[in-house]
């Protein structure tokens, strides 16, 4: 591959705002959806606290972090106290608990690598999966919401990359492709690095928030009502930034050598994290840190052929880009 660094007329490239936008309102869930949300998470509430009176539950995943599309499942994190409780046990006595309500479709599934229970609500249609202490993962909620709050480009960029990923089938992370959790790390990383940036690193700044979760110290800056007016430097319009966003990851990311890291709000060097060669199942072939399990890298299910997958895709999509006087139309087109 040659790295070639393109580049396009801003008039030409700008036309396209008002239909990227458009696709991002229409992707937005309703006020009805997100209260028929917070109707199913209240019933949840009262069902398990007959159960475990001490025991919280917290939303996380797309329905709060803010980059749920409509018609998105909604992750539940159960936080329990009781520490010899086996995870498998508190699955399986969740779902008789469930199951004994009107919810439909109750499963336990415990021997997944975050074991959960899987539900639909039929008064509100919404699927859930609630998984147990999964804290981590509400305080990366939290990350990211609080960085959908600086700049909303982010949020339209972020939307815009998720559906292209879901309409190109390269959002399944059981056939070797990205999480959406990789796709919104990966725009976050994008705006880190544009000059001037959209975004700021909220972890390199004075902290203002911190928790320490199963050893690992989740600390930054979330006062981001603080920082209006951050991005307003860059006057970068979405469809630059769309068309910039699949440049990147088509022909400027280096996947020899490369780790990108929202929490440095940088690049570092598959050297200096260690991962240059396969260890287990990790094969380090596009490197995402996490950012605060450092050694995780979300990335790791991507094997020789689906980077190949990938890459052509970012490929396509810099082209249409580039080149489709219709991209919306085939930018999203089915594979
Ligand atoms: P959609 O359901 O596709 O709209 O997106 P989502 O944001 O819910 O994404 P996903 O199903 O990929 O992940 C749900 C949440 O789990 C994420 O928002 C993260 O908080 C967390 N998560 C997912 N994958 C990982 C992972 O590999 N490591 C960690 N620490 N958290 C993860
Ligand atoms: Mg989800």
């Amino acid at each position: 591959r040659i790295k070639k660094k393109q580049t396009i007329c801003r008039t030409d490239i700008d036309r396209l705002n008002v239909p990227f936008l458009a696709i991002y309102e229409s992707l937005i869930p309703s006020e009805e959806e997100k209260a028929k949300q917070r109707q199913l998470l209240t019933l949840l509430e009262k069902l398990v606290s007959k159960e475990w009176p001490k025991a919280q539950l917290y939303l996380y995943g797309s329905c709060a972090n803010s980059f749920g599309v409509s018609k998105s499942d909604v992750d539940v994190c159960l936080a329990i106290e009781d520490a010899d409780m086996d995870k498998s046990e508190v699955i399986l006595k969740l779902a008789d608990i469930l199951q004994s309500d009107n919810l439909q479709n109750v499963q336990a599934l415990t021997r997944a690598r975050v074991p959960i229970v899987k539900l639909m609500d039929p008064v509100t249609g919404i699927s859930c999966d609630i998984c147990i202490n999964n804290v981590l993962a509400v305080v990366n909620t939290k990350l990211l919401r609080d960085y959908a709050q600086i700049d909303e480009r982010l949020r339209q960029l972020a939307f815009i990359v998720k559906h292209w990923a879901k309409s190109r089938g390269v959002n399944e992370t059981y056939q070797g492709t990205l999480s959406s959790y990789a796709y919104v790390l990966m725009c976050i990383h994008f705006l880190q690095q544009r000059r001037p940036a959209v975004l700021p690193c909220l972890q390199e700044m004075e902290t203002t928030y911190s928790v320490t979760v199963e050893e690992v110290k989740c600390a930054y800056f979330d006062q981001v009502e603080k920082l209006g007016d951050f991005g307003n430097h860059n006057r970068e319009t979405i469809a630059q930034l769309v068309w910039g966003f699949f440049n990147y990851w088509a022909y400027c990311h280096d996947y020899t050598k490369s780790v990108v890291s929202v929490r440095t709000g940088s690049i570092l060097s598959k050297q200096e994290k260690d991962w240059t060669r396969r260890i287990g199942n990790d094969r380090h072939l596009i490197c995402i840190e996490d950012p605060f399990e450092i050694s995780h890298d979300l990335g790791r299910v991507v094997d020789k052929y689906s980077i190949k997958v990938l890459r052509e895709e970012f490929e396509r999509a810099a082209h249409i880009m580039q080149y489709d006087p219709n991209p919306c139309g085939t930018l999203f087109k089915r594979y």
